[in-house]
């Protein structure tokens, strides 16, 4: 199992969640964000609402999933939050993490099962 958490640009999140539900990922965990790349904010201010100082507003998606989906996550991650053909900067990242235990409370399933 793995914990996906993709940071994107807010104005893509649409894009992001039809292209998920494409590929029957269909739970998810969305949350206001801000934050900086590389660029420290600089470079985006013409894109993106400034929040305070450099960090500016994102949106962080994470979602669970079992071995098999997590190409098919992050692929649909990428197509949906991709700014045109080759990208812009502050298009976001997605990072991939192990997921050791889920439990679902209602029926106290646990693993691959309670996933989704
Ligand atoms: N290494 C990191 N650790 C934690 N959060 C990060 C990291 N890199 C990026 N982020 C988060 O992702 C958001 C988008 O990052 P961004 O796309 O600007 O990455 P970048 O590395 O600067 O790439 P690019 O050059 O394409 O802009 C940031 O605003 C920040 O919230
Ligand atoms: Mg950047």
């Amino acid at each position: 199992m793995k914990y996906i958490i993709a940071i994107i640009q807010p104005y893509r999140l649409a894009d992001v969640q039809a292209e998920l539900y494409k590929e029957e990922v269909n739970l998810m965990t969305v949350s206001e964000v801000v934050g900086h790349g590389r660029q420290k904010g600089v470079t985006e201010i013409y894109r993106s609402y400034r929040e305070s100082g450099n960090l500016l507003r994102k949106i962080r998606i994470e979602i669970a999933v079992n071995d098999d989906f997590v190409d098919r996550a992050v692929k649909a991650i990428m197509r949906g939050a991709r700014s045109g053909e080759s990208g812009e900067i502050g298009d976001g990242k997605i990072f991939v993490l192990p997921l050791e235990r889920v439990y679902r409370i209602r029926t106290g399933e646990t693993g691959g099962i309670a996933i989704g």
